[in-house]
């Protein structure tokens, strides 16, 4: 494990974390929890008022938290939307987050949303597209964006570099930071037939500055990024790879869907910490 190069560019790492769902607001406003700092969707409270926005405040009063995004569409074509640009900074002001976070993807075209992260041509011309969107958005929020791997299904024809070359290259234009989702590094390298570790080799881990851990759901001879189930096997293995690699980065488990009680995923929060620690302990071996 190396000095990492932009180590100054990051945050410290808060710890263990989970994604906030509404279905442990209760939980998590009646005592403290083994948790160590929380993500929200921030489109779930670019709101003017009401519960969701009392829940955040009393729980934001217990907790560190980061602010993750899905409708930004960094990568698309219609111009970004300064409106939501400015509700989002002004939820920002009110969280002051550790940072603030979307995804390397497009959303939708001519005004249209897919409600959906679509994969963008891995080509020098998106790099020249996404990373002056990324300065904008950078230069409007007054702090580096954080942005995260998605998952896909199909590749583009006109593809000229991995996925993980295309992050670097987008990272060094835009200095930005990443989210690296290994769930989606896994889906993906199975969809697509490369390595896992290719992509860990190719990114600038020193620009990592945060952790996502997932489940998925196992088709016939394809991964579908369901986000819904237990961190599988295969991503453990990829996480101690990456603590051996990194020293360690905010982690934390994302569960969009089949919620489970609370106690599931700060068990599951635990193998994470279990394999960090032991990670780190053979480091120091
Ligand atoms: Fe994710």
């Amino acid at each position: 494990m190396s000095t990492p190069r932009h180590a100054n560019l990051l945050q410290p790492s808060p710890g263990y974390g989970l994604g906030l769902r509404p279905q442990h607001y209760a939980d998590f406003a009646a005592s403290k929890r083994d948790v160590d700092w929380l993500e929200i969707i921030s489109e779930n409270f670019m709101v003017d008022g009401g519960k969701p926005l009392q829940w955040l405040d009393r729980i934001r009063a217990d907790y560190p938290m980061a602010m993750h995004g899905v409708t930004l569409s960094i990568g698309g074509t219609d111009p970004l939307d300064l409106d939501y640009l400015k509700r989002l900074k002004a939820l920002a002001a009110r969280v002051d987050p550790l940072w603030v976070s979307d995804h390397v993807c497009w959303g939708g075209h001519g005004g249209i949303h897919a409600h959906d992260l679509l994969p963008l041509p891995y080509t020098a011309e998106a790099v020249r597209h996404v990373a002056p969107r990324v300065r904008q958005v950078q230069d409007m929020l007054g702090r580096r964006l954080v942005l995260e791997n998605v998952s896909s299904y199909v590749v583009f024809r006109d593809d000229e570099m991995p996925e993980w070359a295309f992050l670097d290259a987008l990272c060094e234009e835009a200095d930005c930071l990443l989210l690296l989702d290994l769930n989606n590094i896994h889906v993906s390298a199975v969809n697509h037939g490369f390595d896992a570790l290719d992509f860990l080799g190719g990114v600038p881990l020193d620009r990592v500055q945060q952790v996502h851990l997932a489940g998925h759901t196992v088709r016939d001879d394809y991964l579908i990024d369901t986000h819904d189930a237990a961190v599988a096997d295969p991503l453990w293995a990829l996480y101690r790879e990456f603590v051996a690699r990194t020293g360690g980065r905010a982690t934390m488990i994302e569960r969009d869907d089949h919620i489970p009680p609370l106690e599931d995923l700060e068990a599951e929060l635990g193998i994470a910490r279990r394999i960090g620690a032991d990670a780190l302990k053979a480091l120091a071996a």
